[in-house]
């Protein structure tokens, strides 16, 4: 697997210091538990779990969550905090592009990592390819933005997503029941910007 220079190795120790991020967390999870069942015989994926704050929400309702990630420093806060997370965990140090396909999961959720993707056409193949018949996806971005919600925009592809964008695409990959609710407005002290958070079938 082909790794990038790991542009979170300067905030992962201090991710989870942030409580607007684990607030985010929270409310993108329960959002997804509302709208998903859940159950312990179900192991999913969550791509780009990073410190594993999404991780963490959704654990105690299903058996397994793998954390797949490109940050060897994220992943490291993750595994550090393995005892805390109420599930059996696992981790992928990789690029979520370059996953094998084979390994099926029940789902795959994800929060606020979709817009460090270049092409969200082969990301939704790509996702599409790794779950069960019947598995979904849930996963969690910025509606669209002017660009000024991360200070340093290093690594951002998107300026937040269109949903009516992201339905058609999803749409031609071929998942259905595409939905879209907002989870959350994150306030900064120069706007606010909204979380959708969006779930679609295989
Ligand atoms: C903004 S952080 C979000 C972390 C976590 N989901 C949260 O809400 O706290 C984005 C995460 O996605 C990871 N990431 C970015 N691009 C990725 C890729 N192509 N494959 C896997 N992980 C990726 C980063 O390393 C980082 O940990």
């Amino acid at each position: 697997m082909k790794i990038k220079q790991d542009l979170f190795a300067h905030k992962s120790k201090n991710w989870d210091m942030n409580s607007v991020r684990v607030r985010n967390a929270k409310k993108v999870a329960d959002i997804i538990l509302k709208n998903i069942s859940m159950d312990k015989d179900m192991i999913l994926a969550d791509f780009g779990a990073g410190t594993g704050l999404l991780t963490y929400f959704i654990a105690s309702r299903v058996g397994k969550i793998v954390a797949i990630d490109n940050s060897r420093s994220m992943l490291d806060e993750f595994i550090a905090k393995r005892d805390e997370f109420a599930c059996v965990t696992d981790v992928i140090h990789g690029d979520i592009m370059d996953c094998n396909e084979e390994i099926k999961y029940d789902g795959i959720v994800s929060s606020m990592t979709m817009h460090h993707i270049e092409n969200i056409k082969e990301l939704f193949l790509k996702l599409y390819n790794m779950i069960n018949i019947g598995g979904f996806i849930a996963i969690a971005d910025l509606d669209i933005e002017d660009g000024s919600f991360h200070s340093d925009n290093e690594g951002v592809f998107h300026f937040g997503f269109d949903r009516k964008k992201l339905e058609s695409i999803a749409k031609e990959v071929g998942f259905s029941d595409i939905r879209f609710e907002t989870a959350n407005i994150i306030e900064k002290p120069h706007g606010q910007f909204s979380v959708f958070a969006m779930t679609a079938r295989k």
